[in-house]
């Protein structure tokens, strides 16, 4: 069986894909992650006993450690999830964004290249590198349309131009270097242990404790969701089968605006908590000031891994959402102990410089 080096492992999104590999015995892992604010043990804990699954306390942008990782783990590929991921925190400090997700980036695939010379010819042909991104790169959508991998990047947000720098710099050392890389850009992610910071769990976990629930300006933005587990599939299948110096989108095909997906999650408390005092909690909403440079609409055309590689989301969002909202409410205790290093106050809120 192969063995595969997840940065970000132990994230909301690494840590699916990490489980989704082994409970289908797919490859051996070695997770790594420096253990920030978002990363959770316990997203991993079921892989505890797992003999073919490991996790290594490390930094991306740490060159030495992760030329001596590589030189002992002899990894036969490498799934790059690890970043700084949220828009607000970007608004907020911009700097870590740039640190992490362009110069990490620009580290690992250094590390890499100067790792593929040292394997025998057989290993060397079959490495294989997937870079995570995001349909932010594209920038916004208006009303119609659709994200397609040929499109120009766009980004608006600190997050999303330092995801596309990342892109570029992934595609760069493709056409300069050889590297064998591979691309996915996803949308909006949702389900179990994502950290409360993102709009879903913070929804529910404010809602859950009777709190306000911040709308940004008119609630009317729209994005395209996807169930977790359904993106580590399609993250695997674009690793193992994807054509190398190629892009694949993935999408969930479940466009909604947030003030109608506020709407349907609040039901589905009041259904999941028949009697919480907070009911109806749709009188928790609370339209807020806008976030600055709110992208209007996202959605994913993918067509294209589709087409090559027959995959599409398993997921309905109501399916998803029910799913998402009972884990929260049957895991208290790990939001809880969230709640004590981020109790859900307002972030990137900054007045713009100039009035559009
Ligand atoms: P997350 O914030 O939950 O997890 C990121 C992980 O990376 C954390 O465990 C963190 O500790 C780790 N990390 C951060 N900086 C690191 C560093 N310098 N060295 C090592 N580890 C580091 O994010 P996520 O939602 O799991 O996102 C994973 C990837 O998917 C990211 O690249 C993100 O841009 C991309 N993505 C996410 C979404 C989404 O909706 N969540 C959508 C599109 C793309
Ligand atoms: P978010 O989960 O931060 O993802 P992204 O910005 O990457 O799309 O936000 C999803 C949408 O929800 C986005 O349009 C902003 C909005 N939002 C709110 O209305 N209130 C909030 O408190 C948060 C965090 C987001």
């Amino acid at each position: 069986m192969k063995k595969i080096l997840i940065t970000g492992a132990a994230g909301f999104i690494g840590s699916a894909l990490c489980r989704y590999i082994r409970k289908h015995k797919l490859a051996h892992i070695v997770g790594l992650d420096n253990m920030g604010y978002a990363a959770s043990r316990e997203a991993l804990s079921s892989l505890g006993h797992d003999q073919h699954f490991k996790l290594i306390e490390a930094d991306i942008g740490d060159s030495e450690h992760l030329q001596s990782i590589l030189a002992s783990e002899q990894p036969d590929g490498l799934m790059h999830l690890a970043a700084e991921t949220h828009v607000d925190r970007s608004i907020d400090n911009p700097e870590i964004f740039l640190k992490t997700n362009i110069m990490g980036t620009f580290t690992l695939l250094e590390a890499v290249r100067h790792y593929l010379p040292t394997l025998n010819d057989p290993q060397r042909h079959g490495f294989r590198f997937l870079h995570v991104s995001t349909d932010e790169v594209y920038g916004s959508l208006g009303a119609t349309g659709q994200f397609v991998e040929t499109m120009a990047y766009a980004p608006n947000s600190p997050y999303a131009a330092s995801k596309a720098s990342s892109d570029h710099l992934v595609r760069a050392w493709h056409t300069t270097y050889g590297l064998p890389t591979v691309m996915s850009n996803c949308s909006n992610n949702y389900g179990p242990f994502q950290f409360p910071e993102k709009l879903i769990p913070l929804m529910i976990t404010k809602a859950q404790r009777g709190e306000p629930l911040p709308l940004f300006g008119q609630g009317l933005n729209v994005r395209d969701w996807l169930f977790v587990e359904d993106h580590a599939e399609a993250l695997y299948l674009i690793f193992t089968r994807g054509r190398l110096g190629e892009k694949y989108n993935v999408g969930g095909g479940s466009e909604i605006r947030n003030i109608d997906l506020l709407d349907q999650l609040c039901q589905l408390l009041d259904e999941a908590l028949p009697t919480s005092a907070h009911r109806p909690h749709k009188n928790l909403i609370r339209h807020v000031a806008d976030r600055p440079g709110h992208d209007e609409r996202y959605a994913m055309n993918f067509s294209k891994l589709n087409q090559e590689l027959g995959w599409h989301p398993k997921t309905s969002l109501p399916d998803g959402l029910r799913q998402t909202v009972t884990w929260y409410l049957t895991h208290k205790s790990w939001c809880d102990t969230i709640h004590q290093r981020y109790s859900g106050e307002r972030l990137g809120n900054v007045l713009p410089l100039t009035r559009k």
